[in-house]
């Protein structure tokens, strides 16, 4: 049987090098539909802090025109894979300048359930280090979306180029990518949330029911019956 998934990448960076080279690489082995963006060069803002997204919606955002067709890309996809290279221990600033306009789909404010369908890997490239927090900075926004699935994949590459990676290192990345497009395919198509979001889920709805209500997340959940037996990851 033929396996068609949509994959999309967005990459923390305009340039297609090791990164971009491991994650295409990912996506390949996977198999499917790939879309992709590259940032600054398709999404350039930074969130102005004028928190017109969690007062009202995040539609309402100055910088929605340029956005939708990336949010809206994200709602379409199956896989997500966000990547970036270790810039001084974390991911590049284009990647996190558009996290930031995220913060409304956060399993605390207004979660998406959308997101009970997908599954997500982070991966990042270093010369020596920094992977580890940098996948964290991507994973983050992954698992507090609510994404089923989320995966991490970092490499120390030991070089500033792709054309400059060791073969042993290039070998490495072979056989990770290897194993976690075959966990990827052998995970698709399920529903669900991963266990920190779901964590967060029920600590949020304690707060509702004690604590004053907070619009317009508060009618969000109430509409959706959240406060009652419906769940994001089943509605
Ligand atoms: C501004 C800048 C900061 C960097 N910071 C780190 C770092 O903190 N740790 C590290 O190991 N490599 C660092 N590097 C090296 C890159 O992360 C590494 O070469 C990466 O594989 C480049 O990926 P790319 O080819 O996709 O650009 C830095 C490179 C640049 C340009």
């Amino acid at each position: 049987m033929v396996f068609i998934m949509k994959i999309l990448i967005i990459h923390g960076q305009s340039h297609e090098g090791s990164t971009c080279t491991a994650a295409r690489e990912l996506a390949a082995k996977v198999g499917g539909e790939i879309r992709e963006f590259f940032l600054p060069r398709d999404f350039n803002r930074s969130c102005l802090g004028c928190y017109t997204c969690f007062k009202t919606d995040l539609s309402a955002c100055p910088h929605y025109k340029e956005l939708e067709p990336l949010a809206t890309a994200i709602l379409d996809s199956e896989l997500l894979i966000l990547d970036s290279p270790v810039y001084v221990y974390h991911a590049a600033g284009p990647m996190m300048s558009f996290l930031d306009h995220f913060g409304t789909w956060w399993m605390v404010h207004r979660p998406m359930p959308e997101m009970s369908g997908k599954q997500a890997v982070a991966v990042s490239t270093a010369a020596g280090g920094g992977m580890k927090s940098t996948v964290r900075d991507m994973a983050d926004s992954l698992e507090m979306w609510g994404i089923r699935k989320v995966y991490k994949l970092g490499f120390g590459v030991q070089a500033a180029k792709p054309d400059e990676i060791p073969d042993r290192i290039l070998r490495n990345i072979h056989k990770k990518t290897d194993k976690l497009a075959r966990r990827i395919r052998k995970n698709a198509g399920g529903r669900g949330c991963n266990g920190r979001a779901k964590k967060w889920f029920y600590l949020m709805r304690f707060a509702h029911r004690h604590f004053p209500p907070m619009e317009p997340d508060y009618g969000y959940w109430e509409k959706n019956g959240w406060h009652g037996n419906k769940r994001p990851w089943n509605s």
